[in-house]
């Protein structure tokens, strides 16, 4: 008699010969099920069903809600975007940083573009930084929860067998990791090493547009591993889209992340252009 496994697709022989010729995998006979209300056992055939590899990854929570009111404007903002991701996906990985004051259409921009960029294949990966969560790596945990859990199932496999221990940081629900093994500079080079792998595996299934929103209340581990990020995925195709507020002059917390960040996105720079565009409150640069 067969024992059901979780997330087994049993079929019985009628649909299995029905199915036969439209379904690629194998479909093959495990014996026999007794089933509730039926006198005799059925005979029963698993299906081998992965989904289709071309599929994009699902998107994150915080993009699935439409916005109520349709995006208008913002022409040029949308192209410097658009050639941002058509670089990125020739495999030269670019950063693009959008500043501006706080409600004037940064995260909208971002998302806008994003959903743009999925039309042509992208994978979305979304993080946020917040005022009030002091949670270190903020951003990060929900990106690569996201990419792990929703990610190709054999590129996060292959992932999680190399460095399970070193992610558990950001994806706690992984549940490995021990007692840290190395101190912790070697600890977190470990951890930048198994995101950059991760992202790099994952850009080679989809192109990757990556937000980092709000990133003016990004703790400073955070701002450390997008800088790793841009220097290790140089030649993929990934496309890091990070806004922030560059305001709030008064908070020495966001001049100081703000700082960081310009570094951050500049230091592998091979080409760095500012755009002036319409409105005097937006900068956007755009860089590899
Ligand atoms: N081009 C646009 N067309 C239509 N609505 C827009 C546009 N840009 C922004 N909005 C709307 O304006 C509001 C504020 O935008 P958004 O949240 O993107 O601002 P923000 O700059 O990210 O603000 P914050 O600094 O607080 O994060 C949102 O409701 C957004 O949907
Ligand atoms: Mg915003």
């Amino acid at each position: 008699m067969h024992r059901r496994k979780g997330g087994q697709i049993l079929v019985n022989e009628l649909v299995q010969l029905a199915a036969a010729a439209y379904h690629d995998g194998e479909i093959r006979s495990v014996g026999s099920l007794e089933l509730k209300g039926i006198a005799n056992p059925v005979r029963v055939f698993e299906v081998d069903w992965r989904p289709p590899t071309g599929a994009t990854m699902q998107l994150p929570a915080a993009l699935r809600a439409v916005p109520e009111v349709a995006y208008v404007g913002r022409v040029v903002e949308r192209e410097e975007i658009r050639r941002a991701w058509a670089d990125a996906v020739a495999g030269a990985r670019q950063t693009l940083l959008i500043c501006g004051e706080p409600g004037i259409g940064k995260t909208r921009l971002a998302t806008h573009g994003a959903f743009a960029a999925r039309e042509t294949g992208a994978a979305i990966l979304c993080g946020t930084s917040n005022a009030e969560l002091a949670v270190p790596y903020q951003p990060w945990i929900e990106i690569i929860g996201h990419a792990v859990t929703h990610g190709d199932r054999d590129v996060v496999a292959a992932q999680l067998a190399l460095s399970a221990d070193q992610l558990t940081t950001l994806v706690p629900s992984l549940g490995t990791g021990g007692a840290p093994v190395a101190d912790a500079e070697t600890e977190r080079y470990r951890l930048f090493d198994a995101v950059g792998r991760l992202l790099l595996a994952l850009a080679e299934v989809h192109p990757l547009f990556v937000i980092l929103d709000d990133l003016h209340w990004a703790d400073r581990p955070s701002l450390l591993l997008l800088r790793h990020l841009t220097r290790a995925c140089e030649h993929s195709p990934i496309l890091f889209v990070c806004t922030y507020r560059d305001s709030d002059r008064t908070a020495g917390r966001t001049r100081c992340a703000t700082r960081s960040l310009r570094c951050a996105a500049s230091a592998a720079s091979r080409r760095l252009c500012w755009r002036a565009c319409a409105s005097r409150t937006w900068s956007i640069c755009s860089k590899r």
